[in-house]
């Protein structure tokens, strides 16, 4: 019954949240179920059906000379982009100390949301593939772009992989220590800690992605290198994280919407978390044979 009575306060709670605080409470669930089908429909695409390695300039300018292609990946990008700078807007605010700092993550927030949404919208809708095939642009011989980039994925690889084996810690360590793991060991508290955790990691690799997507305007060169680097087997794992983040994230998140809008959601939050947790297991695993079989044998 507790469970149940804060997450129907949460609701009322967003119900009655003052001016823009409620429209982003609201935005998050509207580009959050507009996300089902663009994140998703693009997570097939690039893990089920194909592999990362293999999204490479012949594969996406293929794509590309399809208008609608071009549109579904400039929605995704302003939706997935501004939904996770909106969400990443909860952190701020729980755990900066400070109306200062709040401030200035609040306004750093937006500059990166401008910044990107430009710089993505200018390599998506000025795509000229000509020119990016034979390599004509500014910078398309500078191949040394495409190893800074490699860099920081190795370097949200390294943080992914530390933030896995800290949790794991966090969770041994309330065992020896006789408590019930993560909090009061609650499946409302598991499925809060991995919302937000699937939520912010998936942020941090977007942002590296659309960067890693806007050398496709430099040069087919400079772009295929970077894609290369997700074949390497340090950053498999992370590849497959990602991929069930996204989906623990997603149905999560339908789960938080049922939970808001239904009275029924309410009653049901713990039965669900469970069926959320268990399908983003379940289908992750396919994609992680495709990315294995492919990217490492
Ligand atoms: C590219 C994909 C996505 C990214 C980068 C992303 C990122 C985020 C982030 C960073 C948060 C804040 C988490 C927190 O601090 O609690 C969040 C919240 C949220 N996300 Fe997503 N998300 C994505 C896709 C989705 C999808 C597909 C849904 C499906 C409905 C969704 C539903 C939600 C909801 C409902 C919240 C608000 C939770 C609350 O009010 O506590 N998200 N998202």
């Amino acid at each position: 019954m507790a469970i149940a009575s804060r997450d129907r306060s949460r609701s009322i709670l967003g119900a009655m949240s003052q001016g823009s605080e409620r429209g982003y409470w609201y935005f998050l669930r509207v580009s959050g179920v507009l996300l089902v089908f663009l994140a998703l429909g693009h997570i097939f695409i690039t893990h089920y059906a194909n592999v990362p390695s293999e999204t490479t300039f012949d594969f996406v300018s293929a794509r590309w000379a399809n208008p609608l292609w071009r549109m579904f990946d400039w929605m995704l990008l302003l939706a997935a982009l501004w939904h996770g700078l909106i969400g990443i807007r909860i952190s701020i605010t729980d755990y900066l100390p400070g109306p200062l700092w709040k401030q200035v993550a609040y306004a750093l927030a937006w500059i990166v949301g401008l910044i990107f949404s430009v710089v993505g919208s200018i390599t998506i809708i000025t795509f000229n593939e000509e020119m990016s095939r034979n390599n004509s642009g500014p910078l398309s011989g500078d191949l040394w772009i495409a190893d800074v980039l490699g860099a920081l994925l190795y370097v949200i690889a390294v943080g992914t992989y530390l933030g896995i084996i800290a949790l794991a810690i966090w969770v041994i360590r309330d065992f020896q220590a006789g408590r019930a793991p993560v909090y009061r060991g609650d499946p409302g508290q598991y499925a809060f800690v991995f919302h937000k955790a699937a939520g912010i990691g998936i942020l941090f690799f977007l942002i590296i992605h659309i960067v890693d997507i806007m050398l496709i305007g430099l040069g087919r060169d400079v772009y295929d290198k970077s894609v290369n680097f997700y074949g390497q087997p340090f950053l498999v794992p992370m590849e497959i994280l990602l991929v069930g983040a996204l989906l623990y994230h997603s149905f999560n998140g339908l789960r938080i919407i049922a939970v808001d809008f239904t009275t029924s959601g309410s009653f049901r939050q713990r039965k669900m978390f469970w069926v959320v947790l268990i399908a983003a297991v379940v289908l992750t695993i396919p994609s992680a044979i495709m990315i294995i079989a492919k990217e490492i044998f």
